[in-house]
């Protein structure tokens, strides 16, 4: 199995990528902010709990994360591709991926870092607008007036994609996330990938370093 991590911080286009990479090589997209997303739509115990966290644009703690992605392992042993995007998130997480990796035998491929200015992240996540019905994600700037998801669908602001509460997603992408550069640096698996282009040159480049 192919297992390809997403990496970067808010807004950088780890979904957009992920949802590309995916159509092409039909490798599984595994985002855990969606699952943490339909959790809280569903109202389940642990989606209650989520929210909390992610309303305030803070990490859910480990011990549910973990959770879910250890299922997801389990649950999709038979795809011939994973591509991660939102995991790990720390290096608690890092370390625990790596033991449950090294239980089912699966090895990280590659870790793609998408790099943006901090400019454009504001820009495109408080411009960000995602189908209430089928997850697409778009943008103000390339939506031409269209007020509906090609699925007809109501287009939406994400909840934590507001001032207050990106400023606080992108402070702890630097206190927690970032220091993840520098732990798959060290194991040889880290690729960078200057995500300030155009989507599609950053689809082109990507699937270049995939081979
Ligand atoms: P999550 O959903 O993972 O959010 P995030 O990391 O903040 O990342 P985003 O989804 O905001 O951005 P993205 O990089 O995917 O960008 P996108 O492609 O959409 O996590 C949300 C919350 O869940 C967290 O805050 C946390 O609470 C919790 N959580 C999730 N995982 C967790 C974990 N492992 N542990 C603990 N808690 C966890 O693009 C953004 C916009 O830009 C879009 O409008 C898009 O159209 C546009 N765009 C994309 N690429 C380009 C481009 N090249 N040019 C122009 N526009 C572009």
């Amino acid at each position: 199995m192919t297992l390809v991590v997403m990496f970067g911080p808010p807004g950088a286009g780890k979904g957009t990528q992920a949802k590309i990479l995916a159509e092409g090589t039909g490798y599984l997209h595994v985002s855990t902010g969606d699952i943490l997303r339909e959790a809280v739509a569903a109202e389940t115990e642990f989606g209650l709990l989520a929210k909390e966290y992610m309303s305030r644009g803070e990490l859910v703690p480990d011990n549910i994360v973990n959770g879910t992605v250890k299922e997801k392992l389990k649950t999709e042993a038979e795809a011939s591709g994973l591509i991660f995007d939102g995991f790990p998130r720390n290096c608690d997480q890092a370390v625990e991926f790596d033991k449950m990796l090294a239980a089912t035998g699966i090895k990280i491929d590659m870790v793609i870092n998408i790099d943006v200015e901090t400019s454009l992240l504001l820009r495109r996540l408080t411009g960000r607008r995602v189908c209430r019905t089928c997850q697409t994600t778009y943008h103000v700037d390339n939506l031409a007036g269209k007020e509906k998801c090609v699925c007809g669908g109501d287009l939406v602001q994400r909840r934590d994609d507001n001032a207050e509460v990106i400023e606080q997603r992108l402070k702890v992408y630097v206190e927690q996330t970032e220091p993840l550069i520098k732990y798959y640096t060290g194991k040889g698996l880290l690729k960078n990938i200057d995500g300030n282009g155009s989507v599609g040159n950053i689809a082109s480049a990507i699937k270049e370093l995939i081979g």
